[in-house]
């Protein structure tokens, strides 16, 4: 990597922007305003939108830009966010985690690869293209939409999305925030799950009470979450939430067949998570758990007293997060009733119950495998790497892919660079200069192609 676009690379990286923290407006702001520089200078015409301030809360910007081609081009509307997960737990980064550092080919960064260096290395391979354009050479019209909240749901781009319909027209939407294959094997993503979440609380006596005074009279609140939440598998794994899987649209049989022969073995995910990858139903394949099947995960559980030693208390109160992954078929509304509905007949003795903040994010959706679209980038991605490009079913998400996708009409290409190695959204994150350069050469080709 030359010398300028790494340190164009490392002041972006630099800006802490955690769009799910108030705190960090301020840097998401700058992070945005350099971004509107770094554009500008290849030739676009940016704004930032600025939703309106929503329950006191102001949301970091959204960027839309625009470099209009020659008369007759077709329109690409790329997609990608510059905000990142929050970088805790701190004490467990080896580099400080808004500090990029090189090591061993990889950069070690919060963002590094999800996702300002996958779309980072794709506007790199973006400025290749068009510094080398001849004069009055045909190029495509560029639209570019980065999202400042795509970690914590995007919520100002869910709801300006719909009003740009006509700014945001195209033929292609391209998205580079999902991963390759095994040994960096090119993947077209053909589908994404869809994600949901929400807080069940249970609460009990009036206040925590002494566990030997009111042991075995005072429900326990800690208790009861755990059994409630227990209640929403099967002993085999399968989901036993009535009417949670109605209406699942199966894969059909060479979507099964192409996940099937790609999907990691359960070997290689043991050694990528360090544990058996025993999640999921019994009896089914890594690819029907991660790729067709939904789920129900708990986030996290918190109740009663976690500190040193010991404290005899009954806890009062429970909180469990949940989140589901959703499948083509299901609605993130259909779904979550029939989750209220099991929560809500099976309230246990002496608590009350309730369900806060569900946030519906989106459906999951997978992309027809016979189109011009995706034979151009078999094509691109055969020439850049000869194993040829393999299709993926996510099992992960970028809820507002469906928004834009309808406000644009544009027919969704997804191809990323990740690999298990970066650890996104854990400490230690980074992103190896191969990858980059391979994102960068895909923009390139790609672009180049349209
Ligand atoms: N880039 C990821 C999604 C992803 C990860 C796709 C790995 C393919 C492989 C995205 O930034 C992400 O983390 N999505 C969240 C969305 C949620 C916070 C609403 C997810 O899937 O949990
Ligand atoms: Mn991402
Ligand atoms: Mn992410």
């Amino acid at each position: 990597m030359e010398e300028n676009t790494r340190r164009e690379y490392f002041e972006l990286l630099r800006f802490e922007t955690v769009g799910a923290d108030p705190a960090k407006l301020r840097e998401c702001s700058q992070c945005a305003a350099w971004l509107r520089k770094w554009l500008e200078a290849l030739g676009f015409r940016v704004e930032l939108a600025m939703p309106d301030v929503k329950d006191g809360k102001a949301s970091p910007p959204v960027l839309f830009a625009e470099r209009s081609g020659g008369e007759g081009s077709a329109t690409v509307l790329f997609y990608g966010h510059y905000d990142v997960q929050p970088p805790d737990p701190l004490p467990e980064w080896e580099t400080p985690p808004f500090e990029p550092t090189e090591k061993d080919g990889r950069i070690y960064c919060r963002g590094a690869q999800d996702d300002k260096g996958q779309f980072f290395a794709f506007f790199c391979g973006m400025r290749d293209y068009l510094s080398g354009l001849a004069d009055g050479a045909k190029c495509p019209t560029i639209k570019i939409l980065l999202d400042g909240q795509e970690e914590s749901g995007s919520a100002a781009l869910e709801e300006l999305a719909p009003t740009m319909r006509r700014k945001l027209a195209a033929d292609v939407l391209l998205v580079c925030d999902t991963s390759a294959a095994a040994g960096l094997r090119p993947a077209i993503v053909a589908g994404l799950r869809g994600v949901s979440h929400f807080t069940v609380r249970l609460s009990g006596a009036d206040r925590d009470l002494h566990s030997g005074e009111y042991g075995g009279l005072a429900p326990n609140a800690a208790q009861a979450i755990a059994e409630l939440v227990a209640s929403l598998h099967n002993p085999d794994g399968s989901i036993a939430v009535f009417g949670f899987s109605d209406g699942i649209i199966s894969p059909e049989h060479e979507e099964r067949r192409l996940a099937e022969a790609f999907a990691p073995t359960e070997a290689e995910l043991a050694r990528d998570i360090g544990c058996e990858p025993v999640g999921g139903q019994l009896g089914k394949t890594v690819a029907q758990r991660n790729s067709f099947e939904p789920t129900i995960e708990v986030n996290g559980i918190h109740s009663g007293y976690g500190g040193p030693g010991a404290k005899t208390v009954i806890p009062c109160e429970a909180v469990a997060k949940l989140s589901m992954r959703l499948v083509p078929g299901q609605t993130p509304r259909g779904a979550f009733e029939a989750v209220r509905k099991h929560l809500e007949d099976r309230v246990p003795r002496g608590m009350k119950l309730s369900i806060e903040g569900f946030c519906p994010g989106a459906a999951g959706f997978r992309l027809p495998l016979a189109s011009p679209l995706f034979r151009l980038a078999d094509h691109i991605l055969g020439e850049m790497d000869e194993r040829g490009p393999v299709f993926l079913w996510e099992g992960a998400s970028i809820p507002v892919i469906s928004t834009i996708r309808d406000a644009s009409g544009a027919a969704p290409l997804i191809v990323g660079w990740g690999q298990p190695e970066d650890r996104i959204h854990s400490p230690n994150e980074s992103y190896s200069l191969v990858q980059f350069d391979k994102a960068r050469d895909w923009a390139r080709r790609i672009l180049s192609a349209l």
